[in-house]
């Protein structure tokens, strides 16, 4: 495990336990994002850096029972607080690092990743980890349920113009990592950027 790896995982667990007692009110924001992914019936999707599982239930309810809903996260005190609020019945729960996934290429419909962007120790080359496992033309969501200003204002900090999710930033960032940004909103209820992963 590298020292970025160590950093997350003990960034997370001490905040696993009260994690979703934190954020009580995010569920629409959640289904609302999912719901632009515009999933079909038994589409795959990956949720990475799931966390406690916040977007399976969504998730499961648009791929329906024929569908395959992962959850990968790289914290076992995250991936515990998720079993115990039975986020397990609604999709598969995996310890592993999202930079590196078990999973084969071009197996899936869609990637969405809640919070998960700031987090990556290498996001270009993270990004196309994702890019890596998603077929051509297929999808990824980047969310966070509350929009960069008042996620900063509420962190105690200013944006700065090398944020990696700003908008002139974030669209390169994607586009050299195989992904095509198709639509960016950051407004204070919510941050969601989608991307369409780029013919090889
Ligand atoms: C801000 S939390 C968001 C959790 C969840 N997506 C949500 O919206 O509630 C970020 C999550 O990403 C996970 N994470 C960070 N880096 C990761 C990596 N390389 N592989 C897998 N999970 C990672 C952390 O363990 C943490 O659970």
């Amino acid at each position: 495990m590298t020292d970025d790896h160590a950093r997350v995982r003990e960034f997370f667990a001490a905040r696993a336990a009260d994690w979703d007692s934190r954020f009580p009110d995010d569920g629409p924001a959640y289904r609302a994002a999912v719901a632009e992914l515009r999933l079909r019936p038994g589409a795959r999707v990956l949720d990475a850096g799931c966390g406690t599982g916040r977007a399976l239930p969504a998730l499961r309810d648009v791929v329906g029972p024929s569908g395959t809903v992962l959850g990968v996260d790289l914290t076992p005190a995250m991936l515990e607080a998720a079993v115990r609020a039975g986020r397990q019945s609604h999709g598969r729960l995996l310890l592993a690092d999202v930079t590196r996934l078990p999973v084969r290429a071009r197996t899936l419909d869609a990637v969405f990743g809640a919070g998960l962007i700031a987090h990556l120790p290498d996001p270009a080359e993270n990004l196309r980890e994702l890019a890596r496992v998603v077929r051509p033309e297929g999808l990824l969501a980047l969310f966070h349920p509350i929009g960069r200003a008042a996620l900063a204002a509420r962190q105690g900090r200013q944006i700065t113009p090398d944020d990696l999710r700003a908008e002139d930033n974030l669209r390169p960032l994607l586009a050299g990592s195989g992904w095509r940004m198709t639509s960016y909103v950051d407004e204070d209820a919510r941050f969601l950027a989608l991307a369409v992963r780029q013919r090889p």
